[in-house]
């Protein structure tokens, strides 16, 4: 939950922190960036490093400090192209007369300037140094160069430097850094609750299993739309979100940050993910775009379990409607959700070269799986789960599911009658085996599945 007034809650931050003796007041500044809702996350150059450790900020960030250019996530993106694909604005604080000469010339020696580079955000820049340093020529000419960039440049102060002498260098006051991030931020869209900080998992889970989903972002949709007719009445199905809750509590324990945006369940949620409620499939749709900007796609993978109507009233009464008139729907079709979302991903961009994300669709079936293959294709997803809805122990409800699962790399795979969760896991291991490969390069942009003509 966060505080009412937090100028920056759910928001995104890198904090950059260059090698200035004031390198110690960028601990505080995390502090009040949190204070004030953010999820902060920390870049260092190495000379900060010499100034602050790294433990102090990993603790108190809650996320690794990314302070080596060429290191390596745990789920094999590179660090500060990561970081400048997952962050809402950077802030560098305090910034040397180095750095900012090395970001003016575009060098991309260190996470921060790398950082700067690989992103489109807001960029705010806090200069720290010796008074004279800062009036030189080279480091005012630099400062235009950045300005002229559009990052927002927090001037020094004048007091006591760390020479004893006095001057204008002093990193500035910590409050007007805040404030200028809340600034560059203000035009942004706020986040939905499904993109709350993912460090937060941690907060209320304890210590994360670590698993073959660790560092990665999982988002499922479970449960079935509401789409309301009246105040009290709505169109509803069967779908009670137990598949896809098997799925996020199966990613959970293996180490994933889950978003479940849900809809109507009657399955508790786990308390570790992240929880969007959905009713109707507009709510739903908003939930989705919000997780595919034209940036690039949030998540690392989606299953999408939900139910979604596949029908929804043309108009909604906000009075009660009386029973005596009877009542004759007119009712429209719904936007093909997964499609739209896979859509996105498609055509939006790939977060600074991250790799395309895993997308999974369900396909609830009576009688026979036959359409299961053309859907895989038109919705353009990479798994297909398909169950005949028909069959014994496989229909809403049950805690068991009988799937076959349809792959644009494999031939279908029938699983037998299983429970929930060992469908989800095995699940899930078809989609680490699809994450390892689009690592090493089997599964390239061009093997992204296309839907065929006819898709929504
Ligand atoms: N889905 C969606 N948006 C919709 C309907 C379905 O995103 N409006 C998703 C479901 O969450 C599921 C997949 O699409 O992952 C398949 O759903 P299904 O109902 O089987 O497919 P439809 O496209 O609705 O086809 P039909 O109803 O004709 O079987």
């Amino acid at each position: 939950m966060t505080e009412s007034g937090e100028r920056l809650a759910n928001r995104r931050i890198a904090l950059g922190i260059t090698g200035s003796i004031a390198a110690y007041k960028a601990v505080e500044l995390l502090r009040l960036l949190q204070g004030e809702g953010a999820d902060v996350r920390v870049l260092m150059t190495p000379s900060a490093v010499e100034f602050v450790g790294t433990l102090t900020l990993e603790t108190l960030s809650y996320h690794p400090v990314d302070a080596d250019v060429l290191a390596l996530q745990a789920d094999g993106r590179i660090g500060h192209v990561a970081a400048a694909h997952d962050v809402e604005a950077i802030v560098v604080a305090p910034a040397t007369a180095h750095w900012m000469a090395a970001m003016a010339a575009g060098l991309a020696g260190d996470t921060i300037t790398a950082a700067c580079l690989a992103t489109s955000v807001p960029v705010v820049v806090a200069p720290a140094m010796d008074g004279g340093m800062y009036a030189h020529p080279a480091t005012q000419a630099n400062v235009a160069r950045l300005r002229e960039f559009g990052y927002r440049i927090v001037e020094p102060e004048s007091g006591v430097l760390a020479s004893g002498m006095t001057g204008l260098g002093r990193l500035a006051d910590l409050g007007h850094i805040v404030d200028a991030t809340v600034d560059a931020l203000s035009g942004a869209p706020a986040p939905l609750p499904a993109e709350a900080p993912l460090s937060r998992s941690r907060g209320t889970a304890g210590t994360p299993s670590r698993g073959d989903l660790a560092g990665l972002h999982v988002v499922v949709t479970a449960g079935g739309t509401a789409e309301p007719i009246d105040p009290v009445r709505f169109v509803g199905n069967r779908s009670t979100g137990k598949m896809g809750i098997a799925v996020a509590e199966a990613a959970l324990d293996r180490g994933a940050a889950v978003t479940l945006i849900l809809g109507n369940t009657s399955v508790e949620a786990p308390a570790r993910a992240h929880v969007a409620r959905a009713e109707t499939a507009a709510e739903m749709q908003a939930a989705l775009r919000a997780l595919t900007p034209a940036e690039g796609p949030r998540f690392d993978v989606l299953v999408m379990a939900a139910a979604v109507a596949d029908f929804r009233p043309r108009s909604v009464s906000d009075q009660k409607l009386g029973r005596s008139d009877g009542l004759t729907l007119e009712m429209d079709s719904t936007p093909d959700l997964l499609a739209e979302t896979a859509e996105r991903v498609r055509t939006g961009g790939r977060g600074s070269g991250a790799r395309r994300p895993i997308l999974v669709g369900f396909a609830a079936e009576t009688g026979t799986l036959e359409r299961a293959a053309e859907k895989l294709r038109s919705k353009g997803v990479d798994l297909l789960v398909a169950n005949d809805v028909a069959e014994p122990g496989s229909g809403f409800g049950t805690d068991t599911n009988k799937v076959t699962i349809y792959s644009t790399e494999a031939p279908p795979e029938e699983l037998p009658l299983l429970s929930k969760r060992e469908v989800a896991e095995l699940l899930l291991d078809r989609i680490v085996v699809r994450l390892v490969a689009a690592v090493s390069g089997e599964t390239t942009e061009a093997a992204a599945p296309e839907p065929t003509e006819g898709s929504q």
